[in-house]
């Protein structure tokens, strides 16, 4: 009796223990739910289970924005660890994001599932919609957005000035041109043409302001034309000068935006006549003798007509000392 009651619990203990050791191992062979690279999704017998024995199959396929390219969707659990498939799956392409009238879709980042794509505007032009697409398994997200050219506000008005020429829309548009002009006896700081640029904007617009040019210092000189200061924009004078004075340089000035247009005249004094020389140590002397005749030649006609009067008047007082004398005779 004692001997059977022992060799039966003996017999339990040890199926006991046999039990264990199989449930471990059983345990160990089981396969967790695999975890699969991206591409590759499980099929729902794959979510039934969260453990699966060793020798199982089940099924892969690829997943959303992939297709499969070839290969056995079926992986084993083999002793623990799943096989891996020999299925190809590659991402979808969504194909061409379209075209963006005046611009373009940056589409370096390629086209396939998961790619962004950014529109970009030619130049002058602007983005209106969204500037971007997504390609999704369905496709691509959004329109395709559009360029529009750049609008540039009113012009200003300026102080002194106006516009004389603008493009007849109601608002310019990038690459517009818009030229000012200042009311007479104003000068224009700045460029008279400004142009609606890239941003939408016209960079710096042109003043009209005043500009008084200081009265021109001519010594010894005479205003002969033009008015007295002050001097604005445009305003024209003229010099000359004073006798015996020769005026050097430009007789007219006019009034610009940056002073006067010439530098002021000057009046130079007439130059007195050197007296000949009379040295003979120079060596110039020789070749001076007879080539100095031209600027003498004046002196030497006045002094022939000096000689000239003189020999008259010794003629007219010899006939008059004769007219005397005869009369002196007579009488
Ligand atoms: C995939 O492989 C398994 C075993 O490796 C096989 O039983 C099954 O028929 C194969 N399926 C296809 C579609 O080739
Ligand atoms: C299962 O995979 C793990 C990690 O990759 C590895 O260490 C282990 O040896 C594998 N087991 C079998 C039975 O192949
Ligand atoms: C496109 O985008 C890439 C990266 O964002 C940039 O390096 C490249 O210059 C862009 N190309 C054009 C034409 O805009
Ligand atoms: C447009 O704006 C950018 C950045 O503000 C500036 O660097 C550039 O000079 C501007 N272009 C013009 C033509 O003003
Ligand atoms: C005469 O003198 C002038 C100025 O003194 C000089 O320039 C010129 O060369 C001289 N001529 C001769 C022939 O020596």
């Amino acid at each position: 009796m004692d001997m059977q009651r022992i060799g039966v619990s003996c017999l339990s203990g040890v199926s006991t223990v046999i039990l264990c050791l199989v449930s471990v191992i059983c345990v160990n062979a089981q396969c967790e739910r695999p975890i699969l690279e991206p591409g590759f999704v499980l099929t729902e017998d794959g979510y039934k289970k969260d453990k699966f024995p060793s020798g199982s199959s089940l099924s892969v396929k690829c997943g959303e924005g992939y297709s499969k390219i070839r290969g056995n969707s079926t992986i084993v659990c083999d002793d623990g660890n799943w096989t891996s498939p020999t299925l190809k799956c590659k991402k979808k392409s969504c194909g061409s994001p379209g075209e963006v009238i005046n611009g373009y879709f940056n589409s370096s980042g390629g086209t396939e599932f998961g790619a962004t794509v950014y529109a970009h505007c030619n130049q002058g032009f602007e983005i209106v919609g969204t500037a971007y697409r997504q390609c999704y398994a369905f496709g691509w997200t959004h329109r395709v957005p559009t360029c529009e050219i750049l609008k540039c506000g009113d012009p200003p008005e300026i102080d002194n000035g106006r516009i004389i020429s603008s493009p007849s829309k109601e608002f310019p548009e990038y690459g517009d041109v818009i030229e000012y002009a200042c009311e007479k006896n104003y000068f224009l700081f700045g460029k008279a043409q400004i142009v609606c640029n890239e941003n939408g904007t016209y960079g710096s617009i042109p003043t009209c302001g005043e500009i008084n040019c200081p009265p021109p210092q001519v010594e010894n000189g005479i205003r002969t034309g033009g008015g007295p200061p002050p001097y604005k924009y445009k305003s024209f004078v003229s010099y000359g000068c004073k006798l015996g004075y020769t005026l050097e340089g430009s007789d007219q000035l006019v009034c610009e935006g940056d002073g006067w247009s010439h530098e002021f005249p000057k009046c130079r004094k007439d130059e007195v006549i050197p007296p000949r020389r009379t040295s003979t140590a120079s060596p110039n002397t020789s070749t001076g003798a007879t080539t100095s005749s031209p600027p003498v030649s004046g002196g030497d006609t006045h002094k022939n007509i000096g000689i000239a009067c003189g020999i008259a008047i010794a003629v007219l007082s010899l006939i008059c000392c004769v007219c005397v004398y005869c009369k002196n005779k007579k009488g």
